[in-house]
C-alpha cells in the first residue's frame, strides 16, 4: 500500500510518500535504448533522458500521480514502452510552448506600450473583468464599456504595428505567430478582422483562465497557507509554457542564499558550479515588465550578483549553466554569450513601478543590483505619460555573460550526465516546476537529484513530493514579501542533496 500525506514541521511544511517498495526488475537492455536517446552535449556532460531505471520507483511509488496512460500497466510493460513514452511526452511538453506564447501575446496585448497611446490596462480593470465575466458586475458598468473600448484599440493598433514591424523583435514575434502560425492576413480588411477577433478571443480565455486559478487558491485558502502553498506549486500544470521573468522572485533568492549562508550551510567560495532551469525571457510581463527596452533574461545574471555579492562564490570563478527548452530563450542567451566573447557587454534595463509599493528591502535590492557584475549606466527613457515609473540600467560586464553556458533540456524528462567532479553545488529552478502536476515534478526532481553534489541545494518556490527513496530533501524555507499587495512574495524553499 502506498499514501501521500501532508506533514508540517516546525520548519514548515512537508509532502510526503510511505510506500512498500517492490521488488526490483532489471530491463538492461531497454535502458540502454533509453540512454541512447541522446540530445546535446556540452564540453561538462551530455543531455540524457531519464532512463526506465532511474524512474522506476517513482512508476512504483504511487499509483494516483501517475499519467492515465502509465496506469494499471505492468512492470515489463512500462519498461518496453518508457523510451517511447519519453520521446512522445518530451514532444507533448515542448508543444505547450506554442500556447505559452499566445499568453505572451495577450501580455503584450494589455500591456505593450511601443505600438499604442492607449494606456496600460492595470490589475484593477482586470480583475474587474474576471469578476464581470461571473456576473458579479453589472454587464453596463461604464468603466468596463471604456475598458473594451480601449482594448479593441490596443487590437488595432496592435495589428497595424504587425503589418509593418521594422526590425522590433517583439512586433516581429506577434506577427510570425499571428501569420505565419495562425494564418491570420494582416493585408486585407478581412483577414485583419479576423486576427483581431482573435486576439480579443484570446484575452478572454486567458482572463478566464486567471479567474479561474484565483477560485483555486481562494478554495485553498480556507483550509490553511499549507494547502494553498500546494496547490499554487502546480497551478499552471495545464497551462501554455510562458518565458515570462521579472527582477523580484531574485530578491528572494538572495534572501534564500543568505540564510543559508547564516546557517553555515553553505561557505564562503563553496558555490563554483550553478545551473539555472528556466531562466526565461521579459517580454512583456504582466507586472513590472515593459515592451520599451530590448528583450532581456535576468536570472542568471541576479544569481551571479547575489553570490559575488554574498561571498558564497567568487564572479571570477564560476560557471553557470542554464537548462531551457525554449528556442527564444536559449538563442538570446547564446547571442548574449556569442557578443561577449566579442567583448560586448549585456545591459539589463530595471524598472521600479513606485505605484506597486514595494517593500523598503525589495526597493534596496532594485538599488544594489548588479554592483558585483557590472556598471551603472544611463536607462532608456521611459514613454512619455509614464510617470510613476523608475528605471537603473546595468551594464554587465562581458566576462560575466560570457560565462553563461545555454542548453537545450527539458527538465521534466532530461538532465545532463557529467561526471562526479562536474555536479552543480546550486541549482535554481523559480517559477517553472508550477508549470506541471505531481508525477512530472517526481521526475524533474530525479533529474535535479543526479545532477547536484551531495551538499549542493535546489531553491524553487514550489513545494516538491519528497519521495523516501529521493535524496532531495526539504532543509526549511524563507519567506520574503514584495509588496503590500495580497500574496505578492515568495517561499523559496531550500532543498539539499543527501549524501549517496
Ligand atoms: C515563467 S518563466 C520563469 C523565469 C524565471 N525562472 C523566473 O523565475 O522569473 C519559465 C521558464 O522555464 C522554462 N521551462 C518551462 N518548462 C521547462 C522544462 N520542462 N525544462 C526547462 N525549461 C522549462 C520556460 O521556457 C521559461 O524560460
Amino acid at each position: 500500500m502506498t499514501k501521500i500525506f501532508r506533514e508540517r514541521k516546525s520548519s514548515g511544511m512537508r509532502l510526503r510518500f510511505i510506500h512498500k517498495r517492490k521488488a526490483l526488475v532489471t530491463f538492461l537492455l531497454l535502458l540502454m535504448a533509453a540512454g541512447a536517446l541522446l540530445a546535446q552535449t556540452s564540453p561538462h556532460g551530455r543531455v540524457v533522458y531519464l532512463s526506465y531505471e532511474d524512474a522506476k520507483p517513482i512508476l512504483e511509488a504511487e499509483a494516483e500521480i501517475l499519467p492515465q496512460e502509465l496506469k494499471g500497466r505492468s512492470p515489463s510493460e512500462l519498461a518496453l514502452d518508457w523510451p517511447k513514452w519519453v520521446a512522445r511526452h518530451d514532444a507533448e511538453i515542448r508543444a505547450r510552448l506554442a500556447q505559452g506564447d499566445e499568453d505572451t501575446l495577450v501580455n503584450f496585448l494589455l500591456f505593450g506600450m511601443s505600438y499604442t497611446r492607449q494606456p496600460r490596462i492595470t490589475q484593477k480593470q482586470i480583475q474587474q473583468i474576471g469578476q464581470q465575466q461571473n456576473g458579479a458586475v453589472a454587464a453596463n458598468n461604464p468603466a468596463l464599456a471604456n475598458l473594451a473600448s480601449s482594448l479593441q484599440s490596443r487590437a488595432d493598433d496592435l495589428i497595424r504595428a504587425m503589418a509593418a514591424p521594422g526590425n522590433n523583435d517583439r512586433l516581429l514575434f506577434a506577427r510570425r505567430l499571428l501569420v505565419e502560425q495562425k494564418g491570420f492576413r494582416l493585408d486585407t480588411t478581412e483577414g485583419r478582422e479576423k486576427a483581431k477577433a482573435y486576439l480579443i478571443a484570446s484575452v478572454v480565455r486567458v482572463l478566464g483562465e486567471f479567474n479561474n486559478y484565483a477560485r483555486i487558491l481562494e478554495a485553498a485558502r480556507v483550509e490553511g497557507a499549507s494547502e494553498e502553498f500546494i496547490q499554487r506549486s502546480s497551478l499552471f500544470r495545464t497551462r501554455g509554457l510562458s518565458s515570462d521573468t521579472s527582477l523580484l522572485p531574485n530578491y528572494a533568492l538572495e534572501e534564500a542564499l543568505k540564510a543559508i549562508q547564516s546557517r553555515g550551510l553553505l561557505t564562503a567560495g563553496s558555490v563554483r558550479r550553478v545551473a539555472i532551469i528556466g531562466p526565461g525571457l521579459d517580454f512583456t510581463d504582466k507586472q513590472e515588465g515593459y515592451d520599451f527596452y530590448p528583450q532581456q533574461s535576468i536570472q542568471p545574471f541576479a544569481i551571479i550578483d547575489s553570490l559575488a555579492r554574498l561571498g558564497l562564490a567568487r564572479a571570477d570563478a564560476m560557471r553557470v549553466t542554464t537548462f531551457d527548452l525554449s528556442p527564444r530563450v536559449n538563442d538570446h542567451l547564446q547571442r548574449a554569450r556569442q557578443r561577449a566573447q566579442r567583448g560586448q557587454a549585456y545591459v539589463l534595463q530595471l524598472p521600479y513601478d513606485t505605484q506597486a509599493q514595494w517593500k523598503t528591502d525589495a526597493v534596496h535590492y532594485w538599488e544594489r543590483f548588479g554592483d558585483r557584475i557590472g556598471s551603472p549606466l544611463a536607462p532608456i527613457a521611459t514613454p512619455s505619460g509614464v510617470t510613476a515609473l523608475k528605471v537603473r540600467a546595468v551594464r554587465v560586464r562581458p566576462a560575466i555573460a560570457s560565462m553563461i553556458t545555454p542548453m537545450d533540456l527539458n527538465i521534466v524528462l532530461q538532465r545532463l550526465d557529467a561526471p562526479q567532479s562536474e555536479r552543480f553545488d546550486l541549482i535554481i529552478a523559480t517559477n517553472i516546476l508550477v508549470y506541471y502536476d505531481t508525477f512530472e515534478q517526481s521526475l524533474a526532481m530525479a533529474n535535479i537529484e543526479r545532477m547536484l553534489r551531495p551538499g549542493g541545494f535546489l531553491l524553487s518556490n514550489n513545494a516538491l513530493l519528497e519521495l523516501p527513496f529521493s535524496r532531495l530533501h526539504s532543509v526549511d524555507y524563507s519567506t520574503v514579501v514584495y509588496s503590500d499587495r495580497p500574496g505578492d512574495g515568495d517561499h523559496i524553499v531550500w532543498y539539499q542533496r543527501a549524501a549517496d
